[in-house]
């Protein structure tokens, strides 16, 4: 299975997106794009990144009714991005809409991961807020799972339930992984983090990295140690 790095790119410009990109004359790392610049600039910021060769998760987390999901994610398949997400939480019948929405006429379509349970969540806001009364934990498996069945291609996960994933729902399913720092890194407000080397231990297929490459000095040579740690070491 494809193992890669993408770069959050939280900008909230094109401007400053594009300053950031010019950067890398030589690679085209795969890169995400969130709510942040996408409501700032529109679809067009993603039609230009992908005319600069890039690929593409669309990271907009959609959450509503099917028909709803199934309509928009036909819109987001035609800007032809690589990967896109929502709620597993939206159920199956959202999940399954989804797909149908995002496959085009030719049969192909971006790969759909699930968020299960946000990371800013916890268990006493789960049962206080949503009457979840599970362990977390248990929780997120049992979304994956929905996913899985759903017929989505993995999920978004903290790196240390990678392993518990593949085990629950196949080798096959993919993780997608954020909260990752270098070991001589800051950790910022990320609270669960590892390094590139150990998330590719632990089973992660793409590693989402954000601050360690966008805020460094040498923002190249930082996704280049990356996808050396995560890839090759
Ligand atoms: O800067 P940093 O490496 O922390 O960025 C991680 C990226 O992954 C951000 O875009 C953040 O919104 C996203 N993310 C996350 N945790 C999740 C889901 C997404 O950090 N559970």
């Amino acid at each position: 299975m494809a193992k890669d790095v993408i770069i959050a790119c939280d900008f909230n410009s094109a401007q400053k997106t594009f300053e950031f990109l010019n950067k890398f004359t030589t690679v085209k790392p795969f890169l995400k794009i969130g709510m942040e610049l996408y409501y700032a600039e529109g679809p067009s910021i993603v039609r230009e990144i992908k005319a600069r060769g890039h690929k593409i998760f669309l990271d907009l987390k959609l959450h509503d009714i099917p028909n709803t999901v199934k309509k928009s994610m036909a819109v987001l398949s035609n800007l032809d991005v690589d990967m896109c997400n929502l709620h597993a939480s939206g159920t199956t019948a959202m999940m399954t809409a989804a797909l149908e929405g995002l496959t085009r006429a030719d049969g192909t379509r971006p790969l759909l991961v699930a968020v299960t349970q946000l990371t800013s969540t916890d268990e006493e806001s789960m049962r206080r807020d949503l009457l979840i009364e599970k362990p977390i934990d248990e929780v997120v498996m049992h979304y994956a799972e929905v996913a899985k069945n759903a017929g989505l291609d993995g999920v978004v996960c903290s790196p240390l339930e990678a392993g518990k994933v593949h085990a629950r729902c196949g080798e096959g399913f993919v993780t997608v992984t954020p909260g990752v720092r270098f070991a001589d890194g800051d950790v910022g407000d990320q609270k669960r983090v590892t390094t590139p080397k150990k998330a590719r231990e632990l089973g992660s297929d793409y590693i989402v990295v954000g601050r360690p490459i966008t805020a460094a000095e040498d923002p190249v040579k930082a996704y280049e140690r990356c996808v050396k740690e995560f890839l090759e070491d």
